[in-house]
């Protein structure tokens, strides 16, 4: 997992913990970089769990309400990192659908060894979308953080239904998303 994903993972425990709560993680992860993580790197993804998990015993916040807050987190650091992505559609479906084709393709040529997964993305109708996350690492609740920060971003109301499709721990999963129909009438 690229470096800039933990810096971003450490910032966000420090701005909502405080920095000694974020120390504590770090130091009782016994990581071999002590923390210490530049944007380009690249580490072991399983370290991004151990921290997650340590974090979630200082604060008693379930590891995957903490993973998805950080998903949403990111979102919102990545529409000022790279506001084009967002600006070229208007809408969050229209967005979500250009992760696998197009968003993370750049990525891949700026980071040719970053670790990404798999999205099939079908649009149904105006108001109900459906995607298949799959990967070899356990991070769907990343992307449903990111999936709800996009719908934010975008400002529309969208409930999201997860549904684990693999027998080894979230790496398929399916996403139903319902965006909330608009009152005309009022
Ligand atoms: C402009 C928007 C986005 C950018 C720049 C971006 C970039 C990245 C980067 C740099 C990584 C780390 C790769 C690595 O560590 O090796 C990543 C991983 C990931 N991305 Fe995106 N991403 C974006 C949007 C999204 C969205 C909207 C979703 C969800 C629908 C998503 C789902 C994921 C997931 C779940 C991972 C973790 C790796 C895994 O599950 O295997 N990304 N992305």
């Amino acid at each position: 997992m690229k470096g800039i994903v933990f810096s971003e993972f450490i910032e966000l425990v420090e701005d909502k913990f405080g920095i000694e709560i974020a120390d504590t993680i770090i130091e009782k992860s016994n990581l071999p970089n002590q923390g210490a993580y530049t944007q380009v790197g690249t580490y072991d993804h399983k370290e991004m769990l151990t921290l997650v998990t340590h974090l979630s015993k200082e604060t008693g916040i379930e590891v995957p309400v903490l993973v998805q807050a950080f998903g949403e987190h990111l979102l919102d650091r990545f529409t000022q990192m790279y506001p084009q992505f967002f600006t070229e559609v208007n809408s969050c479906f229209a967005f979500l659908d250009t992760i696998e084709n197009k968003v993370h393709v750049e990525v891949k040529k700026l980071y040719p060894d970053a670790e990404l997964p798999t999205f099939d993305s079908s649009i149904h109708s105006d108001s109900h979308m459906e995607l298949l996350y799959q990967s070899k690492r356990p991070f769907s609740a990343l992307a449903y953080g990111l999936i709800l920060g996009s719908a934010k971003y975008y400002g529309e109301q969208i409930s999201v239904e997860m549904e684990d499709m693999s027998t080894d721990n979230q790496t398929r999963v399916c996403f139903q998303l319902r965006k909330e129909a608009v009152n005309t009438l009022e």
